[in-house]
Parts: C-alpha cells; structure tokens; sequence
C-alpha cells in the first residue's frame, strides 16, 4: 500500500493539468480521470502524493465539485488514488488492473510507447557480455569498488573524447551510473537550495526535475527556431546570476538543434565573461544521422576547457540498460566530485563498466550502424507525419531521437490523454517546459522498428483528428484495435 507523502496544491494540479479538457466535452469526468493518470504515468504525480481537498480542486480547475468526485472515483477505481476518511486522497500504486505503466514493454504488447526516446541495445552488446564473463576471473580478485570509475573504461572514454577532437586524460573522467546520475551529482556539486540554474526552454524533463530536486530554480531561456539565443543567455547570466547552466548542445532534446562551431565560440565568450559553469549534457552527441560524429563540432569543453562540465552516457549510443554514464572535467573538480559522491553511493557496477570498454574498444561500426537504423525510423515517421497529420510542422532533425513537432492547435495534452485509450503512450509537450506550457507541441521518437512506427503515426493521426475536430474521425470512430 502508498502511504501518502507531500501534498499538491489545487493551483499546482490545475497548472500540472493543462489543457485537459475538449472544448465542449461532455466527458468531463473521464476527461479529468484520464488527465490526471497522464501525469501519474509519466511520473509527474508520485506515489504518495497527497491530492487536494476536492472543493479546493473544484475552485482552481474551475469545475463542479460533482465532476472532481466522479473523477476521482474513476481512478480510485483503477487503483491510482487511494483516500482514508481524515487523511484525504493520495495517489496510489496501480494494483495491475490498470495494465499502462511507464514500463510497460514497447513492442508485442497492445501499448506503444511513443513517449520515451530511448532505443533497444545495440547488438554487440551481448557479445561484449560474453567477453567480459570469460575474462572476469581476473577482476574477481580486485575489491570492486571504484569511486572514480574502472580505469579501463576511464582510460577508453577519454581516448574517445581524443578521437572527437577533445585531448582528455583518464584523470578527468569520473563514470556514474548514467547521465541522469552525473548530472545529480553535478547539480550536489555546484548548486544549494534557491541558487538558480540556467536552462533551456524547452529542455529535458528528467533534467528539470533533478534541478527541482536539489530546491535550485530553474531560469529558462527560450529556444529560437533555429537555436539557442546566445543574447538572450548572455543577458539571463548578467540578469538572474545563475550558480551554472544546463545545456543540450548536440541534438537538444526535444527540438533537435545543434550549436555550431562559431556558435559554440561565441557561447564560450558568454560563459568566460558570466563566470558561469556550463554544465554540457552529450547524451545523444553520437547520433548525428547526416554526417560523422567524428567530423561535427568540437566538443563545447574544446572552447572553454575551465568552465565546462561535460556530461555523457551508454545510454543512447549502446544501451540504457548498462546505466553507464560520466562526467568529464579538471582533475580538481573530478576530485571535488567523487568526494561529494561517497556520500551517495561508491562506484558504479564494475561488470557494466567492463562491457562498455570493450564496446569501446572499437566502437565505430556499431555506431555507424545504429546511425543508419535510425536514419531510416526518422524518415518513416516523418512520412508517416506527412501522410496522417499533415498539418503538423516539424524540421527534418539531423541527429537524435526525436522529432519536435508543431500541432496545428494547442492540444498536446488532450492528445496524449485521448491516446492512452487507444494504445499509444506519449509525453505531451509540457513535459518539457520548465513550467509546462508547449500545448502546441509534441515530442514524438523514432526508436522503434519501421512496423511500430507505421502503426503509431496511424493512430496518432485518429487521435489528433478526433481532438482537433478536423477528419472525418470522432472519437468514437477510432476505437483502434490493440492488439
Ligand atoms: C539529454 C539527455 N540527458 C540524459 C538522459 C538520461 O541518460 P541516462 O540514461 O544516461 O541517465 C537522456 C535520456 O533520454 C537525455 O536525452
């Protein structure tokens, strides 16, 4: 059983909420219900999180108090909030009647996960597993705990920053246990409760939310259609003071941007004049679809060695199931790292770290082919856009997971609340606002097999069709099969 924990206030939820409602519903109720299991879905609203008193619910969404109890009857129903007489409500762990959680497997299930963009492992996975295995006899011996991270896999990550245009010694990398992970311990690092965080608008939510976690605010600073507003950073920096920034160069995530060379000068100029850290997040830095990634930018650390933090990760290059990711900085600050880490943890798992060195050993072919594989997903889903919701725009990304797609009305958060019935799991775009906003955007990835893609665009476009009123589809005409 949840025990419930914090609580949300009514204005929160409402602003949480969005856009939920169709204009005109009648289905007010179901409407809310499923709006708010969005947000318990994509974690939004935890486990434990205490709900408002209903009154106070009904005054901020603004709807009838009737309507606030059918709803949440709905999802006591399905075990997603549960209430005890004085204590209030308090979201709960579904029960497994629900059967859409975020783990929910992507393909042979009746639900597609159109939300998260991170691809299956690549195949050599499991033969650097096998390799490792017959060589770990000789690892047994050793303690296993390595705070800085295996030298092995050190000593590879830095010769790959070498090979990127990047000179970098094993003394400036520390491993973590993902990005996620070394941007936590970075945000530990230079931030305390209420310094603030320059971020881009919009940004990753995971990164968000770790920047919410550690009490920092984070100050956004919109994105343009082509890219990053240096002035408009240069003057937040002046302006807010941030303790440092968090930035996706290299295929931001969700728009797909990349920062070039002289742009990355010019930010360097910025950052030194600001004596503000860059925090640079390099996730997705080796999926450039079009051309080399050894042939792209310079890593941003290139042109401000000092000020930047360089976050990166196995996630989207081999396998997010390795949960290995690592920080490259000054010697000095690696060492300030690992010892505000020991607090957290001690090391990151040795035979993990052991099969990404030897998945690094060589690791272009591979790459090269997960490129081309995801190449050719971008361009089903970006015919399969054309064909089903052609009034949406988006700009061909060069790189990543994702594309960034512009609705024809603000209606992200009614799509993703209509899908879920229909077997499509998606983020709708106020994911990745720093305080939500982005109704007229959806982010929508390309990591699944042609086949899946097909079927997803297919339903998406029902799904937009019968929020938006255009097509001849009503809601009731796309009960799509999902199997
Ligand atoms: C920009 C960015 N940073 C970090 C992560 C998380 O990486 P990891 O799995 O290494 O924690 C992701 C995953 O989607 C990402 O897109």
């Amino acid at each position: 059983m949840t025990v419930p924990g914090g609580r949300i206030s009514g204005f929160r939820l409402a602003h949480l909420l969005g856009e939920w409602r169709r204009r005109g519903a009648r289905q007010g109720s179901a409407d809310l219900a499923a709006a708010i299991r969005l947000l318990v879905l994509d974690g939004r609203l935890p486990a434990g999180t205490r709900l408002p008193a209903e009154r106070e619910l009904a005054e901020a969404l603004p709807v009838s108090r009737t309507m606030i109890t059918a709803a949440l009857d709905q999802l006591r129903s399905e075990g997603l909030v549960a209430s005890r007489r004085g204590a209030g409500s308090w979201i709960s762990l579904p029960t497994g009647t629900l059967g859409i959680t975020p783990d929910t497997p992507l393909v042979g299930h009746s639900m597609i996960d159109f939300a998260r963009a991170a691809p299956p492992a690549l195949p050599g996975v499991l033969e650097a597993f096998d390799t490792v295995r017959r060589r770990l006899p000789e690892h047994l011996a050793d303690h296993g705990y390595y705070e800085h991270g295996h030298p092995d896999l050190r000593q590879r990550v830095a010769d790959r920053y070498a090979a990127r245009g990047l000179p970098t010694s094993p003394d400036q990398i520390v491993i973590t246990s993902g990005a996620q992970h070394a941007l936590a311990m970075t945000l530990r690092l230079l931030t305390g409760p209420g310094d603030r965080v320059l971020v881009e608008q919009p940004s990753y939510p995971n990164a968000l939310d770790a920047i919410k976690a550690v009490s920092a605010i984070p100050v956004p600073v919109a994105m343009t259609d082509t890219g990053w507003d240096l002035p408009g950073i240069a003057a937040a920096l002046r302006q807010a003071a941030p303790r440092m920034a968090y930035l996706v160069l290299d295929f931001h995530n969700p728009t797909a941007h990349r920062l070039d060379a002289a742009g990355r000068a010019e930010l360097a100029d910025i950052a030194r004049r600001a004596r503000t850290p860059l925090v640079v997040d390099e996730t997705v830095a080796e999926l450039d679809l079009d051309g080399d990634p050894l042939a792209g930018p310079p890593p941003m650390a290139a042109f401000a060695e000092d000020l930047v933090i360089t976050l990166g990760s196995a996630s989207k290059s081999h396998w997010g199931g390795l949960r290995i990711g690592w920080i490259r900085a000054s010697p000095e600050v690696v060492h300030r790292l690992v010892s505000t880490r020991t607090a957290l943890d001690l090391g990151s798992a040795v035979v993990d770290q052991l099969v990404l060195a030897e998945l690094l050993a060589d690791p272009d072919p591979a790459l090269r082919d997960r490129r081309v594989r995801l190449a050719s997903q971008r361009d089903v889903l970006m015919d399969g856009l054309r064909e089903h919701c052609p009034s949406w725009r988006f700009t061909r990304p060069t790189g990543g997971l994702s594309v960034w797609c512009e609705l024809d009305a603000p209606v992200s958060t009614r799509i993703a609340v209509v899908a879920q019935n229909h077997g499509l799991r998606l983020a709708p775009g106020s994911r990745f606002g720093a305080h939500g906003g982005f109704e007229r955007w959806l982010r929508l990835p390309y990591v699944q097999s042609p086949e899946v893609l097909r079927d997803a665009v297919q339903r998406l476009g029902l799904v937009a069709a019968s929020v938006t009123g255009t097509g001849a589809a009503t809601e009731e005409d796309v009960a799509i099969p999902v199997a």
